[in-house]
């Protein structure tokens, strides 16, 4: 047997910079009640979700992807020429096929990066992170950009009560590179296909295709199952990202989980005992449930913001269809 070369990169990772991209049309509750005979008060009642950013025609999740990823360029501080990898985490790229990940690249003017997307959904940043992070660790690239991005808005259906008042568009990067220090800790991630049917693309594409009049196929959601699913299973996994980190829930600064709904959040909060003092990202409030660009946009506007600041230690938790989870404590960039 041939012995093969094993190569390893850096010892430590991190966050070295990060950057977000709004989708430029405000949609306030009042403007999609009528086509679900709801009302604001409802929908801020059962979610806590004001309004909602829609992406205009020529804001594509290619546009948003690269806007975003610029800016957490130029925050890290490092050359484009660096980047060896870029990683695209979304479902609402509507090209089968090739990846939105080289164009990305490519129209950024990086030098030919490994460059490719994946799908899991509203847990789809955090996957990425997790992947991002093993590549630097492993010595399979230096420096990979990675973009959570949707244009649910286009696959949404604006008459179902279900899901019509959640979804939104955006986008959220990050640079991952290596640190002195560790600033991702190890991920706690899984599935439970068992839940396939809780949230999904009603129909297959073929079925569209086959249909007297095609329409664009919609995300639906037994929103009641999937809000049980993530109040309580969600705040164990938090617990055991935590454990596997080293750290309680007294060493937090931050916690950013997916923003899927206000009462999630507040949910996961009371149950995990976070202490008062640690900022909770609700982002959701004013952005709605942009699923694998939510993390990266709402950690970017605390920093933003000044209440989250450089060297805090920050839980990431994203979870949705799948159903599909990934959760790491993060040093804030
Ligand atoms: N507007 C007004 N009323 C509505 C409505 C709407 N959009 N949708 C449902 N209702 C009504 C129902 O008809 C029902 O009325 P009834 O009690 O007279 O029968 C009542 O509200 C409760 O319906 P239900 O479907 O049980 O609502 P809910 O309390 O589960 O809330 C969600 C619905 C979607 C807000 C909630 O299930 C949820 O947030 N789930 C998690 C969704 C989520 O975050 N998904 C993303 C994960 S990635």
């Amino acid at each position: 047997m041939t012995d093969l070369a094993s190569v390893s990169g850096a010892p430590h990772t991190a966050i070295l910079g990060i950057g977000s991209y709004r989708a430029g049309r405000l949609v306030p509750n009042a403007d999609i009640v009528e086509a679900i005979d709801s009302s604001d008060e409802w929908i801020q009642q059962r979610s806590g979700i004001k309004t909602r950013r829609f992406a205009e025609p020529h804001e594509t999740v290619q546009l948003m992807s690269v806007e975003s990823a610029r800016v957490a360029i130029e925050r890290a501080g490092i050359d484009p020429a660096q980047v060896d990898g870029v990683i695209v985490a979304t479902i609402s790229h509507m090209l089968q096929t090739p990846a939105v990940a080289t164009a990305v690249a490519h129209e950024l003017g990086l030098e030919r990066p490994v460059a490719f997307d994946i799908s899991a959904a509203c847990a789809g940043f955090c996957h990425g992170l997790a992947l991002a992070s093993d590549m630097v660790r492993a010595g399979s690239a230096k420096y990979v950009v990675v973009i959570g991005v949707e244009r649910l808005s286009d696959i949404t259906d604006s008459h179902d009560r279900g899901s019509a008042f959640i979804f939104s568009d955006g986008a959220g990067a990050v640079v991952v590179g290596p640190s002195e220090r560790a600033g991702i800790g190890p991920v706690v991630w899984g599935s439970d296909g068992e839940q396939f049917d809780l949230i999904r693309q009603r129909e297959d594409w073929r079925d569209v295709v086959a249909s007297d009049s095609p329409q664009m196929p919609h995300l639906v959601m037994q929103g009641n199952a999937v809000f049980r699913w993530a109040a309580f299973e969600m705040a164990k996994v938090a617990h055991a990202t935590l454990d596997r980190t080293g750290i309680t829930v007294d060493d937090l600064d931050v916690f950013v989980p997916h923003q899927a709904n206000m009462r999630i959040i507040d949910a996961m909060a009371r149950a995990m005992k976070l202490p008062e003092r640690v900022t909770i990202a609700r982002d959701v409030a004013d952005q709605g449930n942009s699923s694998a660009a939510s993390v990266p946009l709402a950690l970017d506007r605390l920093v933003q913001e000044g209440q989250a600041k450089s060297g805090d230690t920050a839980l990431l938790i994203a979870f949705g269809a799948g159903l599909a989870y990934a959760a790491q404590v993060v040093t804030v960039p």
